[in-house]
């Protein structure tokens, strides 16, 4: 498949389909092994249904490497549904998704993701086990959201200092795509530290709400990644980084949640040709999985999930160390790191 940064192999892609609900579905198992599979699914309207493989495929693997450098004791795996065209029964949906994840028999666990909630993981749960992400009576769990934007919010933090020699982020100027689930929370992480704010979604409710809670400064979709600013963190979906973008962008360092954020492995060298660090998505992004695979084990508490996820800053660090030494760029140093840790934990 064109794009996938990799030639590993997915040990496992199961595609299942159920006409009463018209579920269409591809779950990914890159590797199993540190563990079993864990990523979350996303429901999305495909063109067809080889882009919602494709899409399985890259983020699958994308969660393996995530997974490995949180130094999770799980595997790489991610699902998509397609949304169905018009009117569907969103419980019905969700029961049919849950009996394809069940099928796998804990070779998958799934969460939320892109256009899935806390409800509809909640919906899964009463069909299969292999679920996370979900408010938990009494005990750690729910919408892993904001510990991702935590963890965002802490590599901004690294990078600003090591790249842009910033001592806070008093003025700092910050673009974000995507004002949703993390961009929201991220923003507010950010605001309370002082950072300026420019940001873009295609909602105009969100951006008008940033403008009035944290005086962001709005620009189109169109304008929101060559935006005058210090850091650009995309926050919507993936391959916002390629040729077209690349040679307009302003920023010096790159730092977002959207996963698969390169639309090409090259693109990375394209970003460093250009003097941009480019933090990759898939380690400053893992606060969310940390959360769902601690909430799974039943080994969550707020206080040491957030330690965890603020630790992803020490990693940016050690990333921002290696390439000095190897010469790589830091997409090439972080895919090279993350392969090396694809083995049993
Ligand atoms: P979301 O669906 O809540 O938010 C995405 C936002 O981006 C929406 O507000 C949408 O209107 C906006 N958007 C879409 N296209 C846009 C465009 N062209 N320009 C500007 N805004 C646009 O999703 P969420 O959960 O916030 O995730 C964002 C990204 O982070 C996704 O790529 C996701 O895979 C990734 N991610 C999310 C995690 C989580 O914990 N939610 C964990 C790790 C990665």
């Amino acid at each position: 498949f064109f794009g996938l940064p990799h030639q590993a192999p997915h040990e496992r892609v199961l595609i299942a389909a159920d006409a009463e609900s018209g579920l269409r579905t591809m779950i990914a198992v890159h590797s199993t092994a540190r563990g079993p599979a864990f990523g979350g699914c996303r429901l999305w309207a495909y063109e067809n249904d080889l882009a919602a493989h494709h899409d399985a495929l890259r983020l699958s693997q994308g969660m393996s490497m995530k997974n490995a450098l949180a130094g999770l004791p799980f595997g790489g795996g991610k699902a998509v549904i397609v949304k169905p065209k018009g009117e569907f029964d969103r419980a019905k949906l969700f029961a049919a998704f849950a009996r394809a994840v069940d099928s796998l028999q804990g070779a998958y666990i799934t969460a939320e993701d892109v256009g899935t909630t806390t409800a509809d993981m909640r919906g899964v749960q009463a069909l299969t086990k292999y679920v996370s992400g979900i408010p938990r009576e009494g005990a750690f769990g729910g919408d892993p959201s904001p510990k991702t934007a935590w963890g965002v919010f802490v590599s901004i933090e690294a990078g600003a200092k090591t790249v842009l020699g910033r001592s806070d982020l008093q003025g700092l100027k910050v673009a974000i795509q995507g004002l949703g689930a993390v961009g929201w929370h991220l923003a507010e992480f950010l605001h309370k530290a002082g950072a300026q704010l420019v940001v873009a979604d295609i909602d105009p409710a969100k951006t008008a709400k940033a403008q009035a809670q944290f005086g962001a400064e709005v620009v189109t979709v169109d304008q929101i990644l060559a935006a005058p600013c210090d850091v650009l963190a995309p926050c919507a979906l993936g391959a916002s980084l390629n040729a077209t973008s690349i040679p307009t962008l302003q920023a010096k360092l790159i730092c977002g949640a959207a996963n698969n954020q390169l639309a090409l492995p090259h693109d990375g060298d394209e970003l460093a040709k250009r003097g941009i660090t480019y933090l990759p998505d898939y380690l400053v992004n893992a606060g969310g999985i940390i959360s769902v695979a601690r909430e799974y084990r039943g080994e969550g508490e707020e206080g040491a999930v957030m330690a965890e996820v603020s630790r992803i800053a020490e990693r940016v660090n050690e990333l921002l160390v290696r390439i000095k030494t190897s010469g790589r760029t830091p997409a090439a140093e972080a895919d090279a790191w993350a392969q090396s840790l694809l083995v049993k934990p």
